[in-house]
């Protein structure tokens, strides 16, 4: 192909490609599969790989990140990002209202738009071209972001068209949707890390981060709610948002002009219950003085504009009394205080309990068993207490003491300088701990013997049979067939029958042999050592190849693997001295299973020669990489798209839908991530 070809080739790929993006992401009205536009980013990457001088910063490639910043580098904002005077008051909603008609002669319209509850964000477009992205900072001055930003799928990185103005800037707000924050969480706890308190502080945190990749896999959002340059085509607010829209720009369809108090009023009653439909969170509404005129007439005060305000939604909040405080222990060790609550009905459920977070908050609160407290509801799924209503206290109420022993096995409880929360430091012998960590042993990313549920594993260690993971290979037929438990209906949850049958039982079994193969970073993983998530399992597996060299390993030798820090290091070690987990990790091994990283040679074989497969979606046992070089070693082919040559597809996780149609229409057989297992075996 000659270099003009593949110049106008990427050209057509890449428009393509960001209207496909815009309709799927901006619009929600995909009109290609899938697996079509995986296909055309391929071929774009492929093109893009073969002319490199051809690659532009800006092509739909560039979504997926990989750019890695050191530092980000601060820029100073061309227009100061103010702030927006805001109250919790319709009264002073009214007042800002009236002050403004007093000021302007004329008839005054407003824009009503949703407040945005994220992290600001000011985009600069040069020739249509998404050329800078910063955060807010001090508001002079921010970081910049950029390559960040361009992960975001909203944020068109070329706008359509050609009634844009040479030089804009776009302000926004990136946002976390609840499913994105959900699944982020979800895969935080999996891996021992800390949650996410709500979405606002999760984009904040991802849009932080110095490596893009990550970014991409936080499926962030922006929402557009102000435009600003010198040649702007309309003289209001109202009308310029709506060129953005045509732009390509993410403006929402829920805003609207209004002429009177009412209206205002109604947009704000609709918005204050309607906001639970939203996938994001908002935490109020703003209303802006349409015309631009009009808002030069008004001016600014210090901090923000004369010809703006933000009605803050309160909190849904109500107050009940204070009964008494339990000790959660978490399976980590770490100790949640939970207040129960005289029953109460918020923001349509019945609330009964609340948390209390840490030592630190309750001391702040100075709560008291007997309290009139007042609970909140806010962006956090769990409600907490917020404050006492002192003037209602009980005389004979008395300071709260914080636990110093664990409520389950009366250990003395430790606090490490510099976090937040108690811990009690018997890992190994405390139930909620034992039990929690044999819960991440069975889990899907560890060892994944998904035949022994939560359920399950409380019955074992309940009757006794099980303590520690290496307590779950002794098990045996005669020891489990036959045990059965009823647990009666609690709070929320339905009675549960648990018991082991003739075929439950031979699963489990089956379950804990096939486990056996799990390789040796997963294992690894499996053994719940504090900030040992999966990513830290695979590095400390790649570097020291084996359990062996790792317990071996001194501090220095761990703090010298690439992202392993002080903190890491000392958890390890910390681990590996204890007497009953070197006797832990020794009948591990004497079970069978893996302690050392895979022999690629070993793998090699013919089993496949003559088979052609399509690899899609991702897998617990290899990378994407792992599966295709498996295949190879063992005589297969591997092929990039399915077709009518195709023999196989492998099939992992998220395989796309469409992916999956067309190999069912062609009749290719479609095999998961174990069978492929057993056909190298
Ligand atoms: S307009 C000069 N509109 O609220 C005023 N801001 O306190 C420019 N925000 O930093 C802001 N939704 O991050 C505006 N519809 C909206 C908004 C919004 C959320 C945020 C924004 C700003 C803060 C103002």
């Amino acid at each position: 192909m000659t270099q003009e070809e593949a110049r106008r080739q990427i050209s057509a790929l890449s428009r393509q490609l960001h209207e496909h993006n815009y309709k799927y992401y901006v619009l929600s009205q995909p009109v290609i599969s899938d697996y079509d536009f995986d296909q055309k980013l391929k071929q774009l990457e492929a093109l893009e790989k073969q002319f490199p001088e051809l690659a532009d910063p800006n092509s739909p490639t560039r979504r997926v990140g990989g750019q890695i910043n050191k530092e980000f580098t601060q820029v100073r904002h061309r227009y100061p990002m103010l702030s927006l005077g805001n109250t919790y008051s319709r009264e002073e909603v009214r007042d800002f209202i009236e002050r403004i008609r007093k000021h302007i002669s004329e008839e005054v319209e407003f824009v009503c738009e949703l407040k945005y509850d994220g992290v600001a964000i000011g985009m600069r477009y040069e020739s249509g071209r998404l050329t800078q992205s910063v955060t807010r900072g001090d508001g002079e001055t921010g970081d910049e972001v950029t390559d960040n930003v361009k992960t975001i799928h909203s944020v068109p990185l070329q706008l359509h068209g050609n009634s844009w103005p040479e030089d804009i800037e776009i302000r926004g707000e990136v946002l976390m949707p609840h499913t994105s924050f959900e699944h982020l969480n979800r895969l935080k706890a999996q891996n021992d890390e800390m949650p996410f308190a709500n979405p606002r502080n999760a984009a904040s945190g991802s849009l932080k981060m110095l490596d893009s990749a990550e970014v991409a896999k936080r499926r962030l959002t922006c929402m557009v709610y102000f435009v600003l340059g010198e040649a702007l085509p309309h003289d209001n607010h109202y009308d310029n948002l709506m060129a953005a829209r045509q732009w390509g720009l993410n403006v929402s369809d829920h805003i609207r002009r209004c002429k009177t108090i009412d209206e205002i009023f109604d947009y704000i009653n609709h918005w204050d219950t309607a906001r639970t439909t939203l996938d994001f969170d908002i935490d109020g509404v703003v209303i802006k003085v349409n015309s631009y005129r009009q808002q030069q007439q008004l001016g600014f005060t210090a901090k923000s504009p004369r010809w703006a305000i933000a009605y803050k939604f309160k909190a849904q909040r109500e107050t009940t009394r204070l009964l008494s405080i339990d000790y959660q222990v978490g399976r980590t060790g770490a100790i949640t205080p939970v207040a129960n609550l005289e029953p109460v009905l918020l923001a349509g459920s019945t609330v009964k309990r609340a948390t209390l977070h840490n030592a630190d908050i309750m001391q702040e609160l100075d709560v008291r068993i007997g309290d009139s407290v007042f609970v909140e509801k806010g962006g956090e799924v769990i409600p907490k207490i917020v404050g006492v209503d002192l003037a209602n206290r009980p005389a004979e109420a008395q300071p709260t003491e914080f636990i110093n022993t664990c409520p389950e096995c009366g250990t003395a409880l430790v606090r490490q300088p510099g976090e937040v929360a108690h811990y009690c430091p018997n890992e190994d012998h405390c139930p909620p701990q034992i039990k929690g960590k044999l819960e991440h042993f069975i889990s899907r990313r560890a060892m994944d013997i998904d035949s022994l549920g939560e359920g399950k594993i409380e019955l074992l260690y309940e009757k006794g049979l099980v303590e520690n993971a290496a307590d779950l290979y002794a098990l045996n037929y005669d020891k489990l067939f036959g045990l059965e438990k009823v647990y009666p209906a609690e709070g929320d949850r339905k009675e549960r029958i648990v018991s082991f049958q003739k075929r439950a039982t031979e699963k489990i079994l089956q379950g804990l042999e096939a486990s056996k193969a799990v390789p040796f970073q997963r294992v690894l993983f499996a053994l719940g050592i504090r900030y040992v998530g999966e990513t830290v399992a695979r590095k400390l597996a790649e570097h020291f190849g084996s359990m062996q060299a790792l317990m071996e390993a001194d501090y220095d030798a761990l703090v010298a693997v690439h992202e392993i820090g002080e903190r890491i290091a000392g958890s390890v070690l910390e681990w590996f001295t204890r007497p009953e987990h070197q006797e832990l990790v020794s009948r591990l091994k004497e079970y069978g299973l893996q302690m050392e990283m895979e022999k690629r040679a070993a793998a090699q074989s013919q089993k496949l020669a003559g088979k052609s497969f399509v690899v899609s979606g991702t897998f617990a046992h290899f990378s994407r990489d792992g599966i295709k070089e498996a295949i190879q070693a063992n005589g297969g082919r591997n092929i990039s798209a399915i077709s009518g040559n195709t023999d196989y597809v492998v099939a992992g996780e998220n395989m796309g839908p469409t992916k999956f149609a067309k190999a069912e229409k062609l009749g290719i057989k479609i095999i998961s991530e174990e069978d492929f297992m057993k056909m190298i075996e």
